[in-house]
């Protein structure tokens, strides 16, 4: 068993560095992550033969309060910058007079603009990731990097040398854009603030205290220099060292750099690789130049901050300044408002801008921006750009003041503020026309009413033609108005009209998941219809009567009874039952066998869904929680159980199998 195991691991570095590395991946995402499970599979039966470099244990231990502080082997300095061919050129003189009547070769690597990390390997494992810090002395971020998967945690072996050891390599740690793309749009969904670029992206995800966290950011890492290496004689050029690091696993920029021995050329790609830019996966802020050959580099020799032997060419910031003419807040398709400011067009890094983020009204106030003001403007990997401060000075005395909302801006209904802390104002209408489209798509879904040809496209041309302006119009719709959209003949319409009919019918737990009120998942809306059976007991509720209930905290709470305090949503929920939908909920009532006593499932389960099980218990009047405490009285494994098992464990809480639940129910 331990060889099929260490067989495995060794199967899954392989495809790890040729997909990291290489950039060849053999296999699809599916086969690798059936080789993860099964390999998962084998461990958790063998736990014995678990080890701390196995694929499955990047996210391991629990958040940290403080992060260690650790020495450098050698500092980790910075590089000189330079702006212009001019300050290349000089720099270039600089080398020639110390290395006077030698030939030499310059290496271009990108500037990757991430986190600069230092990673120690002894016989082949990671054993410490640090930060950079001060230079001398960096933070100890060893399990947050051990989450990041392009970052092998197992050297591969060579055939051509034995590893040297200790091994230090330094690099970037870095999110690509599409990703930072992404993850900004989570953090905007959730109601808090974005990252301003993919940098504090990649440094927010990397200094969390709860691996757990790094582990969802997509982080990446580069190699772009060493620490210590005994027997760096291995390599002699900065190139072969590159080359080195890709053998053994190690992600570097090898694939978009140049070697060249003309400072021509050199000045010539500076300007090319502005342009190219655009088309990196990952921002980069300019070009490192580096003399290629160590001996030349040792010759060479650093300043008391930057080594002799490299310099930087920053690409000129993307920033320009030009006029807000007007402040506008768009509503987005999850009903968060933003303010956007409207721009006299100005050319910025090849194209022309006319608008720039604010955020949210806090970074207005933060920047102090009025209408009128003259700012400066930066492009950083966004696609929007933002404003980065006012120029007061151009200030004529007649710019205008712009204050909070109080309300939506397309509906003209109160906005809210979901919880304390948040920036991000929202319009919770769930008929507001800014969201209704995103609203019914998620209304008609199979989770929730269950309505069969009312996907996006429907959806968008019901809209559009003015049939619909709120989630119940759609059971007033007939035939005739469905023909008349393109997407509609004859049957498919007939068949849209059946759904829906027939989602008149569903639960009311459905109905509440359907309406799309904030916070409130599939298990929450159970949790709600089963206990106030009907949606007009819920409707009169207040917040301490939710809060009473086990599985409902104060932010659900809170945002169910703003949601139907909407007159908006009451309209709403009387044109529905107008049209025969159904609001109450039928539980079947037995004996309180499970009364006062709370579980909580992990893992596959064999004989009900998740949400039927947790049902299961709250007829029998137990609690159904989603994470494991103190409180929690009975854990339920099913087939690969997650970390609640684990948790449990640690708490000691029992565990039970799902025959266990099953002979307690009967
Ligand atoms: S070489 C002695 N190469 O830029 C420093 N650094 O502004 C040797 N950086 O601290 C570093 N891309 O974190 C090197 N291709 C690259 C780089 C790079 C980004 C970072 C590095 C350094 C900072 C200096």
């Amino acid at each position: 068993m331990r060889q099929e195991i260490e067989k495995l691991k060794k199967e899954i570095r392989h495809h790890d560095h040729l997909y990291y590395v290489l950039s060849q991946p053999e296999i699809s995402d599916t086969e690798y992550d059936n080789l993860m499970k099964h390999l998962q599979k084998l461990e958790e039966k063998n736990p014995q033969f678990i080890t701390d470099d196995s694929p499955t244990q990047r996210v391991s231990g629990n958040a940290v309060k403080d992060f260690k502080t650790v020495k450098h082997s050698t500092p980790m300095l910075s590089l000189d910058n330079t702006y212009s061919s001019d300050e290349i050129i000089e720099w270039d003189k600089r080398v020639k007079k110390i290395i006077a009547n030698e030939n030499y070769e310059y290496v271009i690597e990108p500037k990757i603009d991430g986190i600069s990390c230092a990673l120690t390997y002894k016989n082949g494992m990671l054993v410490q990731g640090a930060t950079r810090g001060d230079g001398d002395n960096g933070e100890d971020i060893t399990l947050n990097i051990k989450t990041i998967k392009s970052i092998p945690l197992k050297l591969l072996p060579t055939s051509d040398f034995r590893l040297p050891t200790p091994l230090e390599v330094r690099g970037e740690v870095y999110i690509d854009k599409t990703d930072f793309q992404k993850l900004n749009e989570e953090i905007s969904k959730n109601g808090e603030q974005p990252f301003a670029n993919p940098r504090n992206a990649a440094a927010g995800s990397l200094r969390q205290k709860n691996p757990k966290i790094t582990a969802e950011r997509k982080l990446k890492f580069i190699v772009h220099s060493y620490g210590t290496i005994p027997g760096t004689e291995k390599f002699e050029t900065h190139f072969e060292f590159l080359n080195l690091c890709e053998k053994i696993g190690l992600p570097t920029t090898l694939k978009n750099i140049h070697l060249t021995k003309k400072i021509e050329e050199v000045v010539k790609l500076c300007r090319k690789r502005e342009f190219d830019r655009e088309n990196m996966p990952f921002e980069i802020d300019g070009l490192v130049i580096k003399i290629n050959s160590l001996e030349q580099q040792k010759k060479l020799g650093f300043t008391m901050k930057s080594p002799r032997w490299a310099i930087a060419y920053k690409f000129p910031a993307k920033q320009a300044t030009t006029k807000i003419k007007n402040i506008v807040v768009q509503v987005g398709r999850t009903g968060i408002l933003t303010p956007v400011a409207e721009l006299e067009p100005v050319a910025l890094g090849g194209v022309t801008i006319s608008r720039a983020t604010l955020h949210n009204f806090d970074e207005i106030e933060r920047l102090g921006v009025r209408i009128g003001d003259t700012v400066l403007i930066e492009r950083a990997g966004e696609v929007i750009p933002k404003i980065i401060k006012v120029i007061e000075t151009k200030r004529t005395g007649k710019e205008k003041k712009i204050s909070q909302p109080a309300e939506c801006s397309v509906c003209g209904q109160p906005i809210v503020k979901e919880k304390e802390g948040d920036v991000a104002w929202r319009c919770i209408n769930p008929s507001c026309p800014a969201h209704l489209e995103n609203g019914l798509v998620h209304f008609a879904k199979r989770e929730a009413m269950d309505i069969e040809g009312l996907g996006e496209a429907a959806v968008v041309q019901l809209i559009s033609k003015k049939m619909i302006s709120d989630f119940a119009d759609i059971y007033y719709l007939k035939k005739d108005d469905l023909l008349k959209l393109e997407l509609f003949k004859e049957k498919k319409a007939q068949n849209l009209l059946d759904a829906i009919e027939k989602s008149k019918t569903r639960p009311l737990s459905r109905l509440l998941f359907g309406l799309g009120i904030r916070n409130v998942g599939e298990k929450a809306a159970i949790v709600l219809a089963e206990k106030f059976l009907t949606l007009d007991d819920l409707m009169k509720s207040t917040v301490e009567d939710l809060q009473k209930i086990y599985e409902i905290g104060p932010v659900v709470a809170e945002t169910v009874v703003k949601f139907f305090a909407l007159p908006e949503t009451k309209k709403l929920v009387e044109k529905l039952k107008k049209a025969g939908v159904n609001t109450k909920e039928e539980i079947k009532t037995g004996p309180k066998i499970l009364e006062g006593k709370t579980f909580v499932f992990t893992g596959e389960l064999k004989n009900f869904s998740r949400n039927d099980a947790e049902s299961k218990v709250r007829e029998l009047g137990g609690n159904a929680s989603s994470s494991v405490s103190q409180k929690t009285d009975f854990v339920v494994a099913g087939d690969n159980p997650g970390s609640k098992y684990k948790k449990a464990q640690k708490l000691s809480v029992k565990i039970i199998s799902e025959n266990d639940f099953l002979k307690m129910i009967k």
